[in-house]
């Protein structure tokens, strides 16, 4: 007998996706494999590295702890939905300019965190952006671009 399969709803990036899906299923399975949505990133699926983070009602959350029955009815934003009419959002467009990637495994996921940093308004000193920025594991660029780039858009530099 197959597992029972739950009927969800989530509004993202603005579009309204339904689903069927075990209720084991993760949040970034069903991103990645029922909205056809793979910009989302799975690195340790541990909670660890960051790399699926997307904003659920406006907070950073990582989608390999949730899963997905919890977003049911909620709004989420993925790495899809951060350039507009094919322009980049200034972050995008900042991580360009700064080199802030390599190999862009992080990079959707550092998007993701940095967008809730800009959004949320608040100042941000240097060492607040390196704790949050922290939060998300990059291999390969030893974050200065990564942070010279959030810092930029912070300071209305970019964009
Ligand atoms: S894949 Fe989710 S934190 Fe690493
Ligand atoms: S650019 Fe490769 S892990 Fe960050």
């Amino acid at each position: 007998m197959g597992a029972e399969r739950l009927a969800l709803a989530f509004n993202i990036n603005g579009v309204d996706h339904e689903v069927e899906v075990e209720a084991r299923r993760t949040l970034v399975d069903t991103l990645r494999d029922s909205c056809g949505l793979t910009g989302t990133h799975i690195g340790c699926e541990h909670g660890v590295c960051g790399a699926c983070t997307v904003l659920l009602d406006g907070l950073p959350v990582r989608a390999c702890l949730m899963f997905a029955v919890q977003a049911d009815g909620r709004r989420i934003r993925t790495v899809e939905g951060l350039a507009r009419n094919g322009a980049y959002s200034a972050l995008q467009q900042a991580f360009h300019d700064h080199h802030a990637l390599q190999c862009g495994f992080c990079t959707p996921g550092m998007l993701m965190l940095a967008t809730w940093l800009v959004e949320r308004g608040t100042p941000v000193d240097d060492d607040e952006l390196r704790e949050v920025m922290a939060s998300n594991l990059c291999r390969c660029t030893g974050y200065l671009n990564i942070l010279k780039a959030v810092r930029d858009v912070l300071d209305g530099e970019s964009g």
